[in-house]
């Protein structure tokens, strides 16, 4: 940002003399805010060399503006299966669509975002490479896909990317920046997954009352002298360990010997702390499926069934397969070569700075199950739950996302879904709210299984809710009765007061689950739109696509 900054400057002390611009549009897709910081790093890298840039999401345009625009630099996550991210979504279905212009006079290049343990890898990334390309637009340099650690390919296509736009610019003309519209994003913290912020655990308790089928916490994670500035809306990146007990179990079924050493590290401390053993890797999925031709996992792979896959490898992880796969007889160089680097998990984060400056709050379920034979935990959140004492390190970083804040303006009305463990990045908004003395209105819509063990933070809510803070909160909870009662249902009884708070100018969010239930919610919305604000279906959708490209209507999910 420096640089863009110095950019700006050196623009505005030459502009005595009008010459023709040259401006790259670094244009984003992001669902966490990787790929949004991205693109003002690269931004801030093509001010450096003089060339201008402006940064917007993928939805801020048309693709009728492409044409006119030369020079495009396209930074795309994809999230869940192969999907687009929100604030791209629009912008996709109108390039897909027939009759787009043609794009013969642009030059474009494009960062794909993804995490190579999905089948679709990077997949909104390589279809909008592709439909540049059929629509007659010129690559600038082939399209990078990026894995969870992105740094260092992303850093390497902007440095190659720059030099190329750069000696694009034509003679006699500056690449002032355009100056971005909203105001410049905060330094980006010196913490990352190369180097993490090694922050103490200072507090871990149950929410999650007897009964529940959940075992949901409140975990609290000091920020010591990190320098971390966080903004409620953010998520925190946490590295994970492996429990030693699953190493153990690994090494044993793998026939491996447990005083290997492996770089120079006994072979057990490597797996706790560099390798994902639990999940099993694609590659090894295939090998083991080898050793056993026409076995259960050979069949299921070659059936290419991904659902029939996937409900087979429910509740298994590789110790299992190992086990269930002896011939497979891997040597330790094989096997370590086929194990994904172990990743960092994103929570959101369930506090806000106004409140609690130098702790950094998650609500986390921590995800466990057993077999007859053994237990199985989620690797970080049981990591938190049992592993990590109190006073003991754990290696953070902060994950801006300056797509999920609260409304700029304090007085504009709130109305946020978030069922589950879907209610942290709320319990921040409401704290920021209370903090900032915003004056607009707050609507919560919370709900789980039962309320008499899963109904958490119930006296924060309540206060909120006598302080004035909280104006609304409708309740879901799904098995208290015959009929199951879900946060969507809440919102199409309360239809017409939420037409009416989005008619105010009201921000909708949602956070949790995105394969079932934030679908469902967003057809709840449509619904409610067509219904109360007495519209088509077609009004209706397209009411809703105006509140997503006003940045009205925004969502943390996964
Ligand atoms: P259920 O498990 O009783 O069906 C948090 O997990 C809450 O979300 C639970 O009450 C759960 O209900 C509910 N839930 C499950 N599927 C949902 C969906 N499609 N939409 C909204 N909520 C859902």
């Amino acid at each position: 940002l420096a640089g863009y900054l110095a950019g700006l400057a050196l623009a505005a002390e030459d502009d005595n003399t009008p010459t023709p611009q040259m401006t790259v549009q670094v244009l984003y897709g992001s669902q966490t805010g990787n790929a949004e910081t991205l693109a003002e790093e690269f931004a801030s890298a093509l001010g450096e060399s003089g060339v201008g840039a402006q940064v917007r999401s993928l939805d801020q345009i048309t693709p009728d503006e492409l044409p006119g625009m030369g020079h495009v630099i396209v930074i795309c996550s994809t999230y869940g299966e192969g999907e687009m991210p929100d604030n791209a979504e629009l912008f996709w279905d109108a390039l897909a669509a027939e009759g787009v212009p043609r794009l013969e006079g642009l030059k474009f290049g494009v960062i794909a975002l993804g995490d190579s343990s999905y089948d679709d890898f990077c997949q909104a990334g390589k279809v909008l490479d592709t439909r540049f390309e059929q629509l007659g637009a010129t690559r600038l340099l082939p399209r990078v896909d990026c894995d969870v650690d992105y740094e260092a390919e992303a850093a390497e296509f902007t440095a190659r990317a720059v030099e190329l736009l750069a000696a694009e610019v034509p003679e006699g003309a500056s690449g002032a920046p355009v100056p971005q519209q909203t105001a410049p994003k905060k330094k980006r913290s010196k913490w990352n997954r190369k180097n993490p912020y090694r922050a103490t655990l200072a507090h871990n308790r149950v929410l999650s009352g007897p009964g529940s089928s959940k075992e949901i916490r409140h975990i609290e994670i000091a920020l010591g002298d990190s320098g971390i500035e966080y903004a409620a809306g953010d998520a925190l990146a946490v590295l994970p360990q492996n429990d030693p007990a699953l190493v153990a179990e690994f090494i044993d079924a793998a026939g491996l010997d447990p005083e290997m050493v492996v770089d120079g590290e006994p072979l057990p401390e490597v797996l706790r702390t560099s390798y994902e053993i639990r999940t099993p890797a694609k590659e090894l999925l295939a090998r083991l499926a080898d050793s056993e031709p026409h076995g259960e996992l050979d069949s299921l792979l070659d059936s290419g069934d991904r659902v029939a896959l996937d409900n087979w490898l429910w509740g298994k992880d590789t110790v299992d397969l190992l086990r269930a796969h002896p011939r497979a007889e891997l040597s330790p160089d094989e096997l370590l070569g086929m194990l994904k680097p172990l990743a960092h998990r994103a929570y959101s984060i369930s506090s806000s700075p106004l409140s609690s400056p130098d702790r950094i709050h998650l609500t986390i379920a921590a995800v466990r199950h057993r077999s007859e034979s053994r237990e199985y935990g989620g690797v970080a959140s049981t990591m938190l739950a049992d592993r990590v004492g109190e006073s003991d390190e754990v290696g953070i970083f902060l994950q801006p996302n300056a797509a999920f804040r609260v409304p700029e303006d304090d007085d504009l009305p709130m109305i946020m879904v978030g069922p589950g463990t879907g209610i942290a990045p709320f319990r921040a908004f409401l704290a920021e709210r209370e903090g900032r003395g915003a004056k607009g209105r707050n609507w919560l819509f919370f709900g789980d299984q039962h309320r008499s063990c899963d109904f958490i933070y119930e006296d924060e809510l309540t206060a909120w809710s006598q302080a004035g803070v909280l104006h609304r909160l409708d309740l879901a909870f799904s098995r208290d009765q015959v009929q199951k009662v879900y946060v969507q249902d809440r919102m199409r009884e309360n239809g017409r007061d939420l037409y009416a708070w989005l008619e105010e100018g009201g921000h909708f969010y949602v956070c949790g689950d995105a394969t079932r239930m934030a679908k469902d919610v967003e057809q709840a919305l449509i619904d409610v739109v067509q219904v109360h604000g007495g519209k088509t279906a077609d009004q209706a959708v397209e009411y809703v696509n105006e509140l997503k490209r006003a940045k009205r209507y925004v969502r943390d999910v996964y």
